[in-house]
């Protein structure tokens, strides 16, 4: 339906006949095997191809493989590196130029924002600054990124800069996984790991300095940390802050935080000729293909860095642009070679860093990127940038009561930080895909922060859990429109986090512990009260790990033999369960996994994240129950923390949601097939979108489950007595919650007033 798909579905089809995508792979210059020369087992290999050929189910880019690539592959550097030490590329850099006045406003100031264009040092350079200036003498300089993949590949920069061991003196942490120690100083993790570090501990004790990374990107957790951090540097005198942005809203945040300093990094670019389509295009990834082969065939030199939306996309143009480079091998003979490099946050770590590669000589880059290529990552040797002028992000989509990621245009910011990205080696040129029109009177300014557009559960949890009362107060930088927090507050509530009158339950600040979205936690603990902990556990932590079903194009069916073998009829979830307690009785084997088309890595990773809500488990003195073979009581529990996604049967394999009556499918995978009926109630993990909304990860439910257990939603023709008492009970509770929601739009229209 939309724009570009046209292109996409046809390579779709093309790589279904050629069954295997290692075809595909071969094409785009990205060879497995032969990747940054690290030489791999047999068992390595096939698995790596496993997450390539995979359609929609390239996942493992960010974990164990990452650490042990980040290990061996110290060969991917640019052009530039490799003709300089480390030492030699640091000095280079923009900030280094401003080293010591940098360091002298930052003496003076408590908190300073840094601006800077990207590239220009500030995240692998000023933590590396603030230990040479002393800071880590008492404490750690923590950094913080709003991506995974920028924490863990800049900290292995940053070690690598500071000739020392990943983990040593400078680490990442991330959900899941830390990789520091007890030498470690600097420190680079996700805005989301920091934010909970504060529940710990609220004053940031062990921290001296926090810079404050890529603020511009305004993620969720970014925005709230402002919040947060703004009180700790008003407590503690000894803490430093630093806020660095990319683009040139600095003064927006140093009005936050009062007026404070700004200090310029000044930039080290080329001037940027844009070019403008002269009329609207209707398929922009088949444009956007044709532009880069005219690049490639009449303009000189200089790397090309094209932006689409996602994976799909980015999997279809770089298939299509190694085919007409072997059409036109075949029919001329002195085409100079183009090495087509795609990156998107899922592709495995060994491939996403041959982007920084150098290319033979008189062979040219052409970098196919989603928007991670627009600040997060630099590559240097762009001159030319072919931008669509559509990035995704995520937004709350009320129909469905869910975020979903969803196509949309960019801002004139990001439009420009795209630009921007062929002028850092020489002048550049970049192609927009849309008309000068669009661009003025079409894109917004600057993108709109996610605070504003996502669903809020996790952060009213966690703000309440912060003593705060009323969401309102909350000191936010933009505030989020008040029927996101009503509506988060309202899903809480029915999860049983929030009390009546807004406050956080038993169970609720028992939520709070868990590093996991609030059905899920809830889900956990309501596996202590019904005595299957243990199983809910394991359940849990499969849910919080890419799908661990290989399922190879080319071995289609045997790989579906070999899932059905582990259903359970009445539940993916209790499906999970099974895969998980098999591996474990073969003694979590690889060898087996493969013979059973799992994914080992996935399973390894269930089994870390299993131990380590285990240890939270144990914190909390909460008791490992079980329930032996009476699996049904886990459905229960499952059952429990998906009322919002509870749905019921309309025809065959076709469900609607209970109470958005929103349509949603079994999906064709799903364990219920092998009921033999389809059931008259499920519930479902999250709604997956492709051809149909698909329900991903079904469970069967008995309808009187969701009747009693959330009796603010449903009623059952059939319970006759306790009916009557579940509906008094239920608009009770409803008008106290109306109250409370009423009550706090109030608070809100005095505050505007008093403003
Ligand atoms: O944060 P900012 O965009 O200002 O720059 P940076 O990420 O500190 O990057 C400074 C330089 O280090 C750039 O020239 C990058 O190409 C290089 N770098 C790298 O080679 N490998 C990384 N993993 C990160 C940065
Ligand atoms: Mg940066």
């Amino acid at each position: 339906s939309r724009k570009g798909s046209a292109l996409v579905r046809e390579i779709r089809d093309k790589q279904s006949q050629n069954k295997s995508r290692q075809r595909f792979w071969e094409l785009a210059g990205s060879k497995l095997g032969d990747i940054l020369g690290v030489e791999k087992t047999a068992e390595q290999i096939d698995a790596d191809t496993a997450e390539v050929n995979e359609e929609g189910e390239v996942n493992f880019k960010e974990d164990a493989k990452f650490a042990q690539h980040m290990k061996k592959g110290g060969e991917a550097v640019s052009d530039f590196a490799k003709s300089k030490s480390l030492a030699e590329q640091r000095q280079y850099l923009p900030i280094f130029s401003v080293r010591d006045e940098l360091l002298q406003v930052i003496r003076e100031n408590q908190i300073v924002v840094v601006v800077g264009e990207t590239g220009s040092g500030k995240t692998t350079q000023l933590t590396q600054y603030l230990h040479e200036d002393g800071y880590t003498a008492n404490g750690i300089v923590g950094c913080t990124q709003p991506r995974r993949v920028a924490a863990m590949s800049v900290a292995k920069r940053v070690s690598e800069e500071m000739e020392t061991e990943l983990g040593d003196k400078v680490g990442y942490a991330i959900r899941f996984e830390d990789v520091t120690g007890k030498n470690t100083i600097i420190k680079y993790m996700t805005d989301g790991v920091l934010l909970r570090e504060t529940l710990k501990d609220a004053e940031l004790d062990k921290y001296r300095v926090i810079v404050m990374d890529e603020a511009h990107e305004r993620s969720l957790n970014t925005d709230v940390l402002f919040g947060i951090l703004k009180k700790v540097v008003a407590q503690r005198r000894d803490f430093k802050l630093i806020v660095t942005s990319a683009t040139l809203n600095a003064q927006k945040f140093s009005d936050f935080f009062g007026s404070v300093p700004i200090f310029h990094i000044p930039g080290r670019t080329f001037p940027v000729k844009t070019l403008y389509s002269k009329s609207p295009c209707e398929d922009y990834v088949a444009a956007a293909v044709k532009q880069a082969m005219a690049i490639h065939v009449q303009s000189p030199a200089g790397d090309i860095l094209i932006f689409m939306t996602g994976q799909d996309e980015i999997e279809a143009a770089c298939y299509s642009l190694a085919e007409r480079m072997e059409q036109m091998a075949a029919s001329t003979k002195d085409v100079p070679k183009l090495l087509i490099l795609p990156i998107y946050s899922q592709l495995p770590a060994d491939l996403q860093a041959k982007i920084f590669q150098k290319a033979e000589d008189g062979a040219r880059k052409c970098i196919v990127a989603t928007n991670i290529a627009e600040t997060s990552l630099t590559v240097d040797g762009i001159f030319y940038v072919i931008d669509t002028g559509y990035g995704k992000m995520k937004v709350y989509n009320p129909r469905m009561g869910m975020d979903a990621l969803q196509v949309f245009p960019v801002s004139q910011a990001a439009a420009n930080q795209r630009a921007g990205r062929a002028g850092r080696t020489g002048p550049g040129t970049c192609y927009r895909l849309y008309t000068e029109n669009a661009y003025l009177n079409e894109l917004l300014p600057s993108p709109v922060p996610e605070i504003q557009r996502t669903n809020l559960g996790n952060v009213v949890l966690l703000l309440k859990s912060l003593k705060i009362e009323n969401l309102l107060d909350f000191d936010f930088m933009d505030p989020p429109p008040q029927d996101n927090i009503l509506n988060s507050m309202y899903q809480l509530w029915v999860l049983g986090a929030l009390s009546n009158v807004g406050g956080l339950t038993d169970l609720g600040w028992k939520m709070v512990e868990f590093p996991l979205d609030p059905p899920l936690a809830k889900m956990l603990l309501m596996g202590e009260q019904l005595g299957c902990l243990n199983e809910v556990l394991t359940i849990v932590s499969m849910l919080s790990v890419p799908s661990v079903f290989f399922r190879p194009k080319d071995r289609a069916e045997e790989s579906d033999a070999a899932r059905e073998k582990f259903f359970v009829p009445e539940s993916d979830h209790l499906t999970l369960l099974n895969v998980f307690l098999q591996w474990k009785e073969h003694q979590y084997r690889g060898d087996w996994c493969n013979d059973h088309y799992l994914h080992v890595k996935g399973l390894r990773k269930a089994r870390e994240v299993r131990s380590q809500l285990l240890d939270i488990l144990k914190t909390l003195k909460i008791p490992l129950t079980t329930c032996g073979h009476d699996w049904d009581v886990i459905r229960k529990a499952i059952c429990s923390a998906y009322f919002h996604n509870a749905a019921r049967l309309k025809g065959v394999g076709e469900y609607v949601n209970c109470r958005s009556g929103m349509p949603c499918h079994l999906h064709p995978t799903s364990a219920l097939y092998g009921l033999g009926y389809t059931p008259d109630y499920v519930v479902y993990h999250e709604l997956v979108l492709t051809t149909k909304e698909y329900m991903q990860c079904a469970t069967s439910v008995e309808p009187q489950w969701l009747a009693e257990m959330g009796p603010m939603f449903f009623s059952v023709k059939d319970s006759d007595t306790s009916m009557l008492e579940h509906k008094k009970k239920q608009k009770e509770e409803k008008t106290a919650m109306e109250e409370e929601m009423e009550n706090l739009r109030k608070a809100q229209a005095e505050d505007e007033r008093r403003n």
